[in-house]
Formats: C-alpha cells, sequence, structure tokens
C-alpha cells in the first residue's frame, strides 16, 4: 500500500498537479467529511486516492462543458475510498432468483394513462435523503421508500421507516445486515414480523445492532409484494405512474456513479448485468429530448442532485434500472 501510495503521489507531482491550493482543498474536504486517519501510510493513501477522483472529476467536467457528458461529476463523503472499496462496503445488493417469483408478477397498468411525467416528490410521497454511510443497507433504504409512499397515499401521513430495523432483525428471512441483503427479503420479513418501526423509534446507527423492534414503535406493515416483468421499463414506467415509488436494483459500480454530481446520467458502459445496488425510482420526465428516470439513493444530499439522480430512460434497460422492480402492497 506504501508503494503504491508513494508511486500515485510522485505521478501526480509529475502532472503538476500538488500545490498550496490543492493541499488546501483537501485540508478542507477533511474537514468537512470528518476524515481522521490512523498513521501516516494511511494519510498518504487516502491523499492520493482522493487525488485520483479530484483528476476524474476535473477531466469529466471538462468535457462536461464542451456538451458531452450529459453530467457532471463532484467530491463528496466517498472521495478518499477506491472504486473497489465503494462498491464493496456500499453497494450490498444481492441477486434475486427470478424464477423464485413467478406469481408475483404485476398485471400491467392501463398504459394509455401513463402521463409523460411524474415526481412523487411533490406529492408529499418521498420521505428526506439518508445517508447509509459504510453499511451496505442499501436494501432497506430502497425497500422501506417503496414502503412509505404506499402508507402515505393510504393514510395521509408521511412517515419515515426504520432501516435499522430491518438491518438488525431480517436475519432469519436471508438478509445480512450491513454485509447486504434483498429487496424481497425486506419485504417477507415485514410480513413476517407484522409491521415494522418508524425512523424515529428506532433511529438509524450506521453499522449491525441486536433487533430491538417493539409494536410500540410501528408505523407500518404490508402483505404482500409484486415485481415487475423483468427489464421492462414500460412496465415500470406505468408501475410508477399509477402505484407510486417502486424499489428497484441498479449497476453503481463505476466510479462515475460514485463520483456523480448532476446531470442526466447516461453511461454507455453502465451493463444491465452488474446489478450490485438498492435505489428508489421516485417518477419520471423528460429533459432536452431525453428521457430519464428520476431516482432517491441513500448516500446522503451531498451526493448527486440533493441525493438523487436522474438516470437516461428507455436506452436499452441502462444500468439495469428495469432488471429487478418491486413495490409493495399493504
Ligand atoms: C502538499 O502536501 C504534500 C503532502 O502533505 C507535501 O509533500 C507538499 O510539500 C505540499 N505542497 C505544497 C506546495 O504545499
Ligand atoms: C495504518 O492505518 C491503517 C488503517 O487504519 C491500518 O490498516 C494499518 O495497519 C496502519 N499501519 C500501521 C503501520 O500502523
Ligand atoms: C405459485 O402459485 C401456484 C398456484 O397457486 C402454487 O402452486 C405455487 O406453489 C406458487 N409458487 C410460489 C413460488 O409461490
Ligand atoms: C384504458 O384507458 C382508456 C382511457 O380511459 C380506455 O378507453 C380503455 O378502455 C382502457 N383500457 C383498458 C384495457 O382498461
Amino acid at each position: 500500500m506504501h508503494i503504491l501510495c508513494v508511486v500515485l503521489l510522485l505521478a501526480s507531482l509529475v502532472l503538476g498537479h500538488s500545490s498550496p491550493a490543492l493541499n488546501k482543498t483537501w485540508e478542507e474536504w477533511k474537514v468537512q467529511n470528518h476524515r481522521v486517519y490512523d498513521n501516516e501510510t494511511e494519510i498518504c493513501f487516502r491523499r492520493a486516492v482522493w487525488q485520483k477522483n479530484l483528476n476524474l472529476v476535473l477531466r469529466h467536467n471538462q468535457e462536461a462543458s464542451a456538451g458531452k457528458p450529459s453530467f457532471t461529476l463532484g467530491l463528496n463523503h466517498l472521495s478518499d475510498m477506491t472504486t473497489e472499496e465503494i462498491n464493496e462496503r456500499l453497494n450490498g445488493l444481492r441477486l434475486e432468483e427470478l424464477v423464485l417469483f413467478k406469481n408475483h408478477t404485476l398485471k400491467r397498468a392501463n398504459g394509455s394513462l401513463t402521463p409523460p411525467s411524474v415526481d412523487w416528490r411533490k406529492e408529499g410521497l418521498v420521505s428526506p435523503v439518508q445517508n447509509q454511510g459504510l453499511c451496505g443497507s442499501c436494501w432497506a433504504f430502497s425497500s422501506l421508500g417503496a414502503l412509505e409512499g404506499q402508507i402515505r397515499k393510504r393514510t395521509g401521513v408521511l412517515v419515515p421507516l426504520s432501516p435499522q430495523n430491518l438491518v438488525d432483525c431480517s436475519i432469519t428471512d436471508g438478509n445480512h445486515g450491513c454485509r447486504g441483503g434483498y429487496i424481497s427479503k425486506a419485504y417477507s420479513y415485514v410480513i413476517r414480523n407484522g409491521g415494522v418501526d418508524s425512523e424515529r423509534f428506532y433511529p438509524y446507527e450506521h453499522k449491525n445492532g441486536i433487533c430491538r423492534y417493539s409494536v410500540n414503535g410501528k408505523a407500518g406493515s404490508c402483505s404482500t409484494f409484486h415485481i415487475l416483468p423483468s427489464g421492462d421499463e414500460r412496465a415500470l414506467q406505468e408501475a410508477v405512474a399509477s402505484v407510486g415509488p417502486v424499489a428497484v436494483a441498479v449497476n453503481a459500480m463505476l466510479p462515475s456513479f460514485h463520483l456523480y454530481r448532476g446531470g442526466l446520467y447516461n453511461v454507455p458502459n453502465c451493463s444491465p448485468r452488474s446489478i450490485n445496488h438498492a435505489v428508489l425510482v421516485v417518477g419520471y420526465g423528460t429533459d432536452n429530448g431525453q428521457d430519464y428516470w428520476l431516482v432517491k439513493n441513500s448516500w446522503g444530499t451531498a451526493w448527486g442532485e440533493e441525493g438523487f439522480i436522474r438516470i437516461a430512460r428507455n436506452k436499452n434497460n441502462l444500468c439495469g434500472i428495469a432488471s429487478f422492480a418491486v413495490y409493495p402492497t399493504l
């Protein structure tokens, strides 16, 4: 690690990227993101990774300002981590076996009623963006986001539900807490348990804990869940329009996803076959002739567009956005 670090630092020095201004930016970034490293080796390594990410951001945004690509990158709280580290520690979605879910497939909605754009945030169906931290709990945030929307539709009240409840208590359903889980098994837990607590009652802790579910904090439940036809963006659009926010799985492996700042995420090499992260589709629309999905992430508001990303829509299931889409029924 140390040798790699020296090589990287030297490379950046040779390229003329070490300056007092850059050092200041680094110091500010560390303060802003509460970073304290254990030793010199670690400092050196993190600085090198950060600088590599910064170079990527600067190069990408220079091209973006010339009109291509259609989105910008930026530093965020993940910028001293390598691509591999982020994928390992945050992207904890496990792949589902679709064959198990034949009976959950949705009857198609009436497509002729599907509006050209939807944003469920405007209808109050979407709770504030949270930050999952260094815990592979995306599956819990995504599944509960869809459930929050359905409860809000039924009761008129939007209550953030507790991902920590799912992290701690759904092990016997096949989930692995911060080491990853499944959207479907999150719902299996809520169904089996007869409910899930509110975030306020059972707050998020960024790590595995002992199950402390209590019916006193119960803020929601569901009776079943539905899986959409895999890869069918039209079916996803119809479900989002007629049902509400839908939990989906995406390919979030690329550095451009980790560093995404804003705009329309249209990356031709974002393969639908490399799914590793769960997020929530809260709407869709069209911007300058380009269709997009409006997606809520759980990486805090410093990432993306206040925590959201717009992913290109109707581009052959880009990033696998329609590969595994699920919503619960109360
Ligand atoms: C920037 O920081 C590096 C590493 O801490 C140091 O070696 C270098 O001298 C600093 N450069 C400037 C111009 O301050
Ligand atoms: C430095 O800190 C890193 C990260 O905490 C640790 O993995 C490594 O073993 C430490 N190295 C030394 C020499 O103490
Ligand atoms: C699907 O439904 C059929 C008929 O109701 C039932 O026999 C089968 O066990 C169900 N499969 C699963 C995986 O639930
Ligand atoms: C779909 O909605 C349109 C417009 O309301 C209606 O004319 C049509 O009959 C509906 N189709 C089905 C299959 O319900």
